[in-house]
Formats: C-alpha cells, structure tokens, sequence
C-alpha cells in the first residue's frame, strides 16, 4: 500500500513517524495533562507501542496518525490524523479523525490548523464519504476542534466506549461527524 508520506498546512509538517520522534511523543503522553480525559497517562514502552501500532496503520492502509512538526523550528508538537475505528460500534465501520499535542503548544490553533489539512486529505485525496471523531463528555478541547473544523455533533450517536469499563467517568463518548458534502460547504460557504 503506497503511503501517504506529508501532508503540509501553513504553519505544520504532517509526516511519517521517526524513530527519534519517540522521546518527545513518550513524554507528551507520559504527562496527566495531556492524558486526564484518557484513562491513564502511558509509559515509554506503551508510547513506543502506540507509534508501533500507527506506522502499521499507515502500512496496511496508506494514512494514519501523522506526526506533526513545526516548519520554523522542525520541533516535533504532537499527531494528528486518520484511524479506521478499531471496536465495534453503532457507527462503525468508520475512519475517525484524531488529535493529541504537547501542552506547550495548546492555545495556538495548531491541532485545527492541522486537522483542516487532514480533512482535505480525507476527501480530496482518500474520497472518503465522511470522517467521524469521538471523545469523552468532558473533553471539550477536543470538541472545540471538531466544533472548528465543521463537524457536528451527532445527538443520537453518544454511546458508551465499549473499551472502558461500566461506571467509568470517561465512558460516555460524544460522537461528531462530516460527511464530504458537508467538508464542500463549510470551504466554499
Ligand atoms: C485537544 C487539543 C489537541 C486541543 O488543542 P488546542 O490548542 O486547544 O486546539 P486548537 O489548535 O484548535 O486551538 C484553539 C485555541 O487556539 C487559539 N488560537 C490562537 N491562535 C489561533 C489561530 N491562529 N488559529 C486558530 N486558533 C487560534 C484559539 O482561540 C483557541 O483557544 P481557546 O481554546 O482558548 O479558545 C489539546 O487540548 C490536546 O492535545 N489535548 C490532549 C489530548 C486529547 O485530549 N486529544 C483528543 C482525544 S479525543
């Protein structure tokens, strides 16, 4: 499967993983704050697992979870991409759209900006016919940057993430959505 190697938006590289990206990537999600609407912060070996489990993504399917670097300094800040759901679900099968980035670079429009450029990708060049993205309720960060990038909260499809046991706080997703047609009208008004 050819691979869809960069993407590039004005201020980001979306690009394939490095394996000197792992320190940095280890440590952002080794961090509470990155990881409190998570049901834990992961360990080296859990990151270096979870790089292991994207880069096979992009192998078995050409896109995945690009690793984000910013163009002035080449500072890698986080991921940002596209992963075929991996449990069952109402709305499944589905490609979700996902993001996580170091906290020294929240607040500055970089995960949308980078979403926006992932979106294109989805369906200018993947021709899907819509991405999905999913968090936990009280995640609202995440749901601002689905809110910015014009997906909409689907009221029916809240479920309760079947990896997370019953009674868990982080249980209860919310689920948005964009569909292709959707994509074109938020572009082009
Ligand atoms: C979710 C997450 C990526 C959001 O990051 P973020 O930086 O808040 O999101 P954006 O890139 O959309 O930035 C928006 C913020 O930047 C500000 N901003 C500054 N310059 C901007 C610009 N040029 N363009 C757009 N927004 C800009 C906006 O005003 C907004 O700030 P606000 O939240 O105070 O209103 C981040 O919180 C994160 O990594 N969380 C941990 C991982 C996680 O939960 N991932 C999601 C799992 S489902």
């Amino acid at each position: 499967m050819e691979q869809i190697k960069e993407l590039e938006s004005p201020r980001l590289r979306l690009r394939l993983w490095r394996d000197t990206d792992l320190p940095a990537f280890a440590a952002l999600c080794a961090d509470p704050k990155v990881m409190r609407y998570f049901p834990a912060p992961l360990s080296r070996l859990e990151s270096a697992a979870l790089i292991g489990r994207f880069r096979g993504h992009f192998a078995e399917y050409g896109y995945g979870m690009w690793a984000l670097e910013h163009n002035e300094t080449g500072a890698f800040i986080g991921c940002t991409g596209l992963l075929n759901v991996s449990f069952a679900a109402a709305f499944t099968p589905a490609v979700e759209i996902g993001w996580r980035l170091a906290p020294e670079y929240w607040g500055l429009g970089y995960a949308s900006e980078a979403a926006w450029a992932v979106l294109r990708c989805a369906f200018d060049r993947l021709a899907l016919d819509q991405v999905v993205s999913f968090t936990s309720e009280p995640n609202l960060p995440s749901q601002k940057v689905m809110q910015a990038i014009g997906m909409q909260c689907d009221l029916e499809g809240s479920f309760e993430h079947p990896r997370l046991d019953e009674g868990h706080p982080l249980r209860p997703h919310v689920l948005y959505r964009i569909s292709r047609a959707q994509w074109l009208e938020t572009l082009h008004g």
